[in-house]
């Protein structure tokens, strides 16, 4: 499938340089948006990423989900689409703080997340429950104001409507 095509499919919603991102869900209460992850060039399926838990009201703020397909890593597509959905919450949602949780281990996302100008903040133990045992994690985040937007970060902002794609990785 060419790119063009997949757009048309997909109801692409924003374009880095390298990947598309497109809305595939929204939980019923709003809270949630689900994006998945497509290169430019042929419509391939890369990934996804979430935004979860959003606070309005006093807090402003959302929690951070991620993955890319594992043959295709470490090729710069997700801090290209952390950039697009950084602007997603900061220009569309007007959204003040995003938070992610990551184990200490993950280097990979540990060096997105601090490329992308993440502060440490803090680190919660026994934080979350995977394959049945409680893990450790870090937390990072990034307010509104400690965002420095890529120009390469996409040339259009994501739209509000789901797209008509499958739910992605
Ligand atoms: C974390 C993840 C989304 C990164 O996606 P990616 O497309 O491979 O990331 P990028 O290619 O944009 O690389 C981001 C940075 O991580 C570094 N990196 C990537 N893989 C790495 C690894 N295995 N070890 C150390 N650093 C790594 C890259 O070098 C890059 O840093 P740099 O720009 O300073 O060189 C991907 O590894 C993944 O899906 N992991 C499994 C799911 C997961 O851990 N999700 C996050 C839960 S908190």
């Amino acid at each position: 499938m060419n790119a063009k095509a997949s757009e048309r499919r997909t109801g692409s919603t924003a374009r880095g340089r390298l990947v598309s991102l497109t809305l595939v869900a929204h939980d019923r209460d709003q809270d949630t948006r689900r994006f998945e992850i497509r290169r430019k060039t042929d419509g391939v399926l890369l990934g996804a990423v979430e935004i979860s838990r959003i606070a309005r009201g006093n807090f402003q703020s959302a929690y951070l989900g991620y993955s890319i397909i594992s043959a295709y890593r470490r090729r710069g597509y997700m801090t290209e689409a952390l950039q697009l959905i950084l602007r997603h919450a900061f220009r569309t949602l007007r959204l003040h703080r995003i938070e992610a949780n990551i184990e200490p281990g993950n280097e990979a996302s540990l060096a997105l997340v601090r490329n992308a100008g993440f502060t440490r903040e803090g680190f919660s133990r026994r934080y979350l429950k995977i394959g049945g045992r409680w893990r450790d994690h870090e937390r990072w985040a990034i307010l509104a104001e400690d965002w420095r937007p890529s120009k390469r970060s996409g040339s259009r902002t994501v739209s509000d409507r789901p797209g008509r794609g499958p739910a992605g990785a």
